[in-house]
């Protein structure tokens, strides 16, 4: 009796919340992320300060999903059913069982194709955003699983490695999917990330069919040993054994050659100070972790120098590790 006055208590609350949201909109925004940090193959990511995706959400009487526009980008579609934004709030929706809509507006700072977690951050701003005019109904975790369903419409895999951390911020652990089991990990103060982004695409899902569905047990145990390596050196802060770590024997072999210069931007990343340095998720952004901002600095100048010397435009970013993840930007009432 108790329990079943509890839910139905429950259920006034999240109808009276709901009916106080109807008609505001909140901005939200999710900041970009390196996903797989060489040895963590979908299991591990971190979030940037910078570049970031904003969302403006409402909530409508009438159902439905309606994308009003998008900035920043002209590539991407307005259909709810082709848009990661479109998937997530659907998904948000129909796990409340609501019958309201959203009516929501895009701005892309995050560029797509440029591996890092471009569809993750509109994914997790949608996720977020949701959750907020549903009533705060779902967990972070559960905002991570709303958020794998943009994931899933952008690569055909609902992979957590960006969405995980643009949702929670600093450095996540995605130790099972099945259940989800996400970990926040020690960030070592002095961690700081370098980001080259060529100005060129690659599709995730590209990138993803070029690996092998197998193996080979003696790649597996230098690749394990790396992430378990990563990860204590995350928590002793030794410096020194995270670069040791960044090492990435599955997809790096496979994908590298998508990147023109590759090999040129991470040897200038090596030679100019940094811990270790890859392919962040499925490229072509290429990331360089060091310890301390001035030796970043360092880090960012040469490995711009090198792009300029092969004639590929880029931008590039430097940016500690975010430690706040999605936020909201500001609420805007109704008149
Ligand atoms: N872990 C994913 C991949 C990240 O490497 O395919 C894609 O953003």
């Amino acid at each position: 009796m108790q329990m079943l006055l509890q839910r139905v208590y429950l259920q006034i609350y999240f109808q009276l919340s709901i009916i106080n949201m109807m008609g505001k909109s909140i901005r939200v925004k999710a900041p970009a992320t390196i996903s797989n940090l060489n040895c963590g193959f979908d299991v591990i990511g971190l979030a940037l300060d910078e570049p970031s995706d904003i969302l403006e959400l409402e909530l409508t009487e009438r159902s439905g999903i309606e994308i009003t526009g998008i900035k920043g980008c002209a590539g991407l579609s307005q259909d709810p059913d082709k848009n990661v934004v479109g998937a997530v709030l659907r998904a948000a929706l129909d796990r409340a069982g609501s019958r309201y809509g959203f009516k929501v507006s895009i701005e892309k700072g995050i560029r797509p194709g440029s591996g890092i977690g471009s569809s993750g951050a509109s994914a997790a701003a949608a996720a977020f955003a949701a959750n907020r005019l549903l009533g705060n109904i779902f967990s972070l975790v559960e905002q991570v699983m709303l958020a794998m369903e943009g994931e899933r419409l952008a690569s055909g895999s609902a992979h957590a490695d960006n969405v995980a951390p643009a949702l929670f911020g600093g450095i996540i652990l995605v130790r099972s999917y099945e259940p989800p089991d996400i970990v926040e990990l020690h960030v070592p103060p002095e961690l700081s990330c370098v980001v080259v982004h060529p100005e060129s695409e690659i599709n995730t899902s590209v990138a993803r069919g070029l690996l092998e569905r197998e193996i080979p047990l003696t790649t597996a145990v230098r690749q394990w040993g790396n992430l378990a390596g990563l990860v204590a050196g995350l928590y002793r802060e030794d410096y020194e054994l995270i670069g040791r770590s960044l090492v990435d024997y599955v997809a790096e072999p496979r994908r590298s050659s998508l990147i023109t210069g590759f090999n040129e931007l991470k040897s200038a990343a090596l030679n100019h100070g940094a811990l270790g340095a890859g392919i962040s998720g499925s490229g072509p952004s290429v990331f360089a972790l060091c310890r301390g901002r001035e030796s970043a600095s360092r880090v960012l100048e040469g490995m711009s120098e090198t792009m300029r010397s092969l004639g590929i435009a880029f931008d590039a970013y430097l940016s500690p590790v975010n430690s706040h993840g999605t936020h909201l930007c500001r609420k805007i009432m109704p008149e």
